[in-house]
C-alpha cells in the first residue's frame, strides 16, 4: 500500500501558534557561534545589515539577536507563503506556484507601491538566492520543454501540482493534437492543475487532451494501472528535491519505465552551497535566507540538497543517458535533461 504521506511537506501541518513557539524553542537551545561559523559573519552585523532593508525597521526587532529572529518568523507569518512554509516545512501544489504566477507577482508589486507588503515577502520573492533561482529554473525548464512540443506527443508532469509547467507553453501550432498528463499524489493539486487547465483552455483552446492523475512517484508504475513507455516527455520539479539518495534512484527508476525509448526526463536539483556561484550572489540576502529556512523553518529539502554529480550518477543509474546540466546564474538549482536510450 502506497503511503498517504505527500514527500514534499507536513500533511498534518502545525498552527502558526505551534509553528512560532516551537521556533521560540529551538531559538533557546540555538549554537549561536556554530550558526555563526556556518553563516561566515556574526548575527549582529547581519542584523545591521538588515535594518537598512526596505520595510525591516518596521517590521522586525533589533533589540537583541533572539529578538530579532523570533521576529523574522512572525514576520514570515503574515506572509502566505511564509506560513505555509512555517507550518508545514515544505511546499505544496498552491504555494510552489506563487513563485510563478505572474499576477502573484503584480499584486506583491502593488502592495510594495503601497507599503503594504511584508519583510518576508519583499525576500522571498524579490531578494531570496534559492527562490531567485527556483524562478530562473522555471524559464530554463519552459525552454527545453518547448522543442518538445509537436503534433501526437504526449507530455507529462510528475509532480504537476498546478501543471503551470506544461500549460504555460505555446500550443498554436499544434492543428491535430497532443496529449497533456498531469500526475500528483496529492488529489488536492490535481484539482487545482483541473481548474488552471480549465482557465487556460477558455483563453487560448488547445488541439488536444488534458488528464490528470494520482500518482505517486515512489510507486512501481507511478499509479494503480500502471504507466509504460508512454510518454514523450517527462518533466519534474519540487518532488527529488525531498527524496533520499534511494528515493531518488527509485523515482528516477519509474520515470524511465513511464518513458518511451528516446524519451526525454527534465528534472533539477538544489545542490550543495560548495557548488554555488558566489560572485553572483547577495551574501546577506543567503545569510537572512540561512536563518530562515534553516534555523527557523527546519526546510525538509535542507538536508536532502545534492552535489551535481551524484544527481547525474543517480539519473545514469536509473538508466538515462545523454545527461545535460544546465545552471541557473547563481548555481543554485540546475536543471538536468537526460534521454532514455532508443
Ligand atoms: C514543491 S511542489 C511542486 C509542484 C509543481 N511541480 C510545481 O513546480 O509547481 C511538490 C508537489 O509534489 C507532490 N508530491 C509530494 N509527494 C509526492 C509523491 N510521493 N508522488 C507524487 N507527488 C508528490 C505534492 O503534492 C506537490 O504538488
Amino acid at each position: 500500500m502506497p503511503s498517504e504521506k505527500l514527500q514534499s511537506h507536513l500533511v498534518t501541518a502545525q498552527s502558526v501558534e505551534q509553528a512560532l513557539a516551537s521556533v521560540e524553542n529551538r531559538l533557546d537551545k540555538l549554537n549561536l557561534p556554530v550558526l555563526e561559523q556556518k553563516l561566515g559573519s556574526s548575527l549582529a552585523a547581519l542584523m545591521r545589515a538588515t535594518e537598512a532593508e526596505p520595510e525591516a525597521r518596521w517590521a522586525l526587532r533589533f533589540s537583541n539577536e533572539k529578538a530579532f529572529l523570533l521576529s523574522l518568523a512572525e514576520d514570515a507569518a503574515k506572509s502566505e507563503f511564509g506560513r505555509f512554509l512555517l507550518c508545514a516545512r515544505g511546499l505544496n501544489w498552491r504555494t510552489t506556484d506563487l513563485l510563478f504566477d505572474p499576477a502573484y507577482q503584480a499584486t506583491l508589486r502593488r502592495q510594495e507601491r503601497d507599503g503594504s507588503l511584508c519583510f518576508f515577502d519583499r525576500l522571498a520573492f524579490f531578494a531570496c538566492p534559492l527562490f531567485l533561482a527556483t524562478r530562473e529554473r522555471f524559464g530554463i525548464f519552459q525552454r527545453h520543454t518547448q522543442p518538445l512540443v509537436a503534433e501526437g506527443a504526449s507530455l507529462a508532469s510528475l509532480p504537476c501540482g498546478r501543471m503551470r509547467d506544461l500549460l504555460s507553453l505555446d500550443y498554436s501550432r499544434i492543428v491535430r493534437g497532443i496529449r497533456l498528463v498531469g500526475l500528483d499524489k496529492d488529489p488536492e493539486a490535481l484539482q487545482g492543475a483541473q481548474i488552471f487547465a480549465a482557465e487556460v483552455q477558455a483563453q487560448k483552446p488547445l488541439h488536444g487532451t488534458i488528464e490528470f492523475r494520482v500518482s505517486d512517484g515512489l510507486r512501481p508504475g507511478l499509479t494503480e494501472a500502471g504507466i509504460r513507455r508512454e510518454f514523450d516527455l517527462v518533466t519534474s520539479n519540487g518532488l527529488n528535491i525531498y527524496l533520499n539518495d534511494d528515493q531518488c534512484v527509485t523515482f528516477y527508476r519509474h520515470v524511465q519505465e513511464a518513458l518511451k525509448p528516446g524519451g526525454t526526463f527534465i528534472t533539477s536539483h538544489i545542490v550543495p552551497t560548495d557548488e554555488y556561484r558566489w560572485d553572483q550572489i547577495n551574501r546577506d540576502h543567503w545569510r537572512l535566507q540561512a536563518v530562515i529556512l534553516t534555523v527557523l523553518i527546519g526546510a525538509l529539502w535542507e538536508p536532502r540538497v545534492k552535489p551535481r554529480g551524484l544527481v547525474q550518477e543517480q539519473l545514469e543509474t536509473a538508466g538515462f543517458r545523454e545527461i545535460r546540466v544546465f545552471p541557473d546564474a547563481q548555481g543554485i538549482f540546475p536543471t538536468f535533461v537526460a534521454k532514455k536510450p532508443h
